[in-house]
């Protein structure tokens, strides 16, 4: 299962690089907003940097819902980065787009999923992703895990190529049900990756080791 970190936080994106785990990045408008990047330009640099910072899959969100703009807006960002993949939202002229984007050769992330409908349609449509929101679907009163595994089996059923991309994930416990469902990515926000480093055995052993270690150095 491949790891992004889910944000447009440079301090973030940095930290989570150095671990050496990262395969790629995904932001929304809500995360870029969130770091107060305003406009054609300032967006576009923006995007660069993290292209220059982490070399995987990059997903930068259309702003437009009508077709031909999603598909000029689409253009401008694939031509950033040979990393950018296009976030497209998954409604009728979205679905629309993302043909497009793949009969012209620009990788996609079909976002805001919440069905295994969604999911059938983003692949047909030949998505690079599919982004379903499992955090949400949770706080919803559903079963986001669920839906990693439907769609999973589905495309498995029906040889469909599009990668699973979990997205809206909350916590470790997240990552670890959404790998054993079968997604093929997780993005995740750093808390969530660095809580997968911790058990309080590891502490208490770490501990002892280390005391035991200034013993074996005659220092104490
Ligand atoms: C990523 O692609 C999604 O936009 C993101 O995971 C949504 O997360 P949220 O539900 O925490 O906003």
């Amino acid at each position: 299962m491949k790891f992004f970190i889910d944000t447009a936080n440079l301090a973030d994106i940095r930290e989570a690089n150095e671990l050496g785990i990262l395969d790629g990045v995904t932001t929304n408008p809500t995360l870029m907003a969130k770091e107060n990047i305003k406009g054609e330009a300032a967006i576009a640099n923006h995007y660069k940097t993290i292209c220059e910072i982490v070399d995987g899959d990059i997903s930068a969100e259309v702003l437009s819902v009508e077709f031909a703009t999603i598909v000029e807006e689409g253009k401008k960002l694939a031509a950033i980065h040979p990393n950018i993949v296009v976030k497209v939202p998954m409604i009728k002229e979205g679905i629309k787009a993302i043909k497009w984007f793949t009969d012209n050769g620009i990788k996609t992330n079909c976002t805001l999923v919440f069905s295994a409908g969604q999911a059938i349609l983003a692949a047909k449509a030949g998505a690079t992703y599919v982004s379903p929101f499992i955090g949400r679907i949770d706080d919803s009163g559903w079963d986001g895990v669920q839906l990693i595994a439907q769609i999973s089996n589905i495309y498995n059923i029906q040889g469909f190529e599009t990668e699973i991309l979990a997205a809206s994930i909350r916590n470790g416990n997240h990552i670890i049900a959404c790998a054993e469902a079968g997604a093929d990515v997780c993005t995740c926000p750093l808390s969530s990756i660095l809580a997968l480093l911790k058990h309080p055995l590891t502490d208490l052993g770490l501990k002892q080791f280390l005391a035991d270690a200034e013993k074996m150095k005659g220092t104490v």
